[in-house]
């Protein structure tokens, strides 16, 4: 099974004053990849709601797969990295390693997201950055390795 669960970190984007285009970016390329989306929260850059929901999907074993977009720069309030090291149980330091990479062959700038990738349960849980041009980038480029790793971990 190839469920997924997005969250999307925007304080903007929680009170309804910027609409998220992140997430649904993220849902288009992973509804094509086979993925069911089981859900797509927007959720306020806050550490403390951040890693709960992620737990609660993990524990709970809704999804195989969290995508997170959002709160990896350099920001007071961007605490995505934080929230996922806070709560995963083994890094899986590779795929934000592969993510800078490439980006870094598209834009310097890729150098500026903290973004972290871990393993709760059996759940992967990815951070990707927060624009919709940085998501696309980065997901085309990993997202053919990860069926490979969820299927070993489940
Ligand atoms: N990665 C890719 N592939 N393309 C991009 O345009 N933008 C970068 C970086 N990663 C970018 C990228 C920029 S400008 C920033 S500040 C960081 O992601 C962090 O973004 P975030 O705070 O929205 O998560």
């Amino acid at each position: 099974m190839k469920r997924v669960a997005i969250i999307t970190s925007s304080d903007s984007g929680y009170r309804g004053e910027r609409e998220d285009l992140s997430g649904p970016a993220i849902r288009e390329i992973l509804e094509r990849e086979g993925y069911q989306v089981v859900s797509l929260d927007i959720l306020p850059d806050d550490r403390e709601i951040l890693k709960n929901k992620m737990a609660e999907i993990a524990d709970q074993g809704l999804a195989e797969l969290i995508l997170t977009t959002g709160g990896t720069g350099f920001s007071e309030r961007d605490v995505m990295p934080e929230a996922t090291e806070d709560i995963i149980e083994r890094r899986v330091p590779g795929i934000p390693e592969a993510m800078r990479a490439y980006s870094m062959t598209i834009t310097k700038r890729a150098m500026l997201s903290r973004a972290s990738a871990g393993i709760r349960k059996k759940t992967l849980i990815i951070n990707l950055p927060g624009s919709p041009k940085a998501v696309r980038e980065s997901l085309e480029y990993i997202i053919d390795s990860l069926e490979h790793g969820i299927e070993i971990l489940t």
